[in-house]
């Protein structure tokens, strides 16, 4: 079977109105714009607002990646939706999105790898394309974190954000390829630096549960860190050795936007000076699977990222997973 090749053709992003800044959130817990500033390097964040639901943000960012492609929703074979904050806890939200976007001849389902989710998705449908099953994938990347946010917790509450970001991948011709490799991985042994201790079989959402905070997001957040720092660095150089190129030949590095130190921390053990890392955890926060296809997007409508140049995406999260991705825009 001769594979097909396949390339990015759309990108869109969604965000809410609503802003939380880092002056809202020290009159929340004990924090400061310093604090936050200097060891996360974020300013603000998009919030949902109470009945805003992930369905709203994932169906734009979806109809705008269709639009900037000038591709018909009939026309998608899979809607593939990276989340851990859905609609539903079943069915996925990605059949929501299906509907709502009018995707009517496409299979729809959600994949759960935390932030490394869209990365994820973008291999399982670089995967279906490459083999002829199918010839268009909507790929998004969608959380609503403030929803499972302890907002007491000033230890994580001052990190993440919601938003939505979807790419359209084609089959194409193989010279066509611009998906030049994709690398996923996961270590179930660490569940606990990451979680939500609560509410699913593993142990109900009782009224003790609910006051102590254990059905919302629980970090160990140095762990996560120095995992996050060497996995990542591990998976930038697989994606780079499958995709046959060196740090020094890609035009831009792409990171989940986690962390301003994990960033820099990566970008010097890749040798990648810091102009061409991509950077906007200053506006969005940690939005978790939307991180890598916002910003992809942003990039583009600013015009610093342009048709042709070659970008490496890293993410790593809660799992933990980490993974990449080499692509050409
Ligand atoms: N404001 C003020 N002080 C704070 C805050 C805050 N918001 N949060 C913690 N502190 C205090 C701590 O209590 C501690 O005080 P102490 O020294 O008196 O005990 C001090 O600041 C230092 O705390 P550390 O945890 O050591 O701070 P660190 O520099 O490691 O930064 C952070 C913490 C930002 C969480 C960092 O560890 C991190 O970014 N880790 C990675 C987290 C991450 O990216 N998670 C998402 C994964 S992706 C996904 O799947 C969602």
């Amino acid at each position: 079977m001769t594979l097909r090749g396949v390339r990015i053709s759309g990108t869109g992003r969604a965000v809410p109105d609503k802003i939380l800044s880092n002056e809202d959130l020290s009159r929340m817990v004990d924090t400061s714009d310093e604090w936050i500033t200097t060891r996360t390097g974020i300013k603000r964040r998009h919030i949902r607002e109470e009945g805003q639901r992930n369905s709203d943000f994932a169906s734009l960012a979806c109809q705008r990646a269709l639009e900037s492609a000038g591709v018909e929703a009939g026309e998608v074979d899979f809607v593939i939706q990276a989340t851990v904050t859905g609609d539903y806890i079943f069915p996925s939200t990605a059949v929501v999105v299906q509907d709502r976007i009018g995707a009517r001849n496409a299979a729809a389902w959600d994949l759960s790898a935390a932030c490394t989710g869209w990365l994820f998705g973008v291999a399982q449908a670089r995967a279906l394309l490459s083999i002829g099953q199918g010839k268009r994938a909507l790929v998004v990347g969608a959380e609503m974190l403030t929803h499972i946010t302890n907002w007491e917790d000033r230890t994580t509450c001052v990190l993440f954000g919601d938003g939505a970001g979807a790419v359209l991948l084609e089959a194409c011709e193989p010279e066509e390829n611009a998906i030049l490799s994709t690398f996923m991985k996961s270590d179930g042994s660490l569940v606990d630096l990451l979680y939500i201790p609560d509410g699913g079989t593993a142990a109900p959402a009782t009224p003790e549960a609910l006051a102590d905070g254990r059905v919302k997001t629980r970090m160990k957040g140095n762990e996560v860190f120095k995992h996050a720092v060497r996995n990542m660095g591990k998976a930038a150089h697989e994606a780079l050795e499958q995709g046959g190129m060196s740090s020094d030949e890609i035009d831009w590095l792409f990171p989940h936007q986690a962390n301003i130190r994990i960033m820099t921390a990566l970008a010097s053990r890749l040798g990648i000076p810091e102009e061409k890392v991509y950077m906007n955890i200053q506006d969005y926060g940690n939005t978790s699977a939307a991180s890598i296809p916002i910003a992809l997007d942003e990039a583009r409508g600013k015009g610093v990222l342009k048709d042709g140049q070659t970008v490496l995406a890293v993410a790593f999260g809660g799992g933990l997973t980490w993974g990449s991705g080499l692509f050409r825009i």
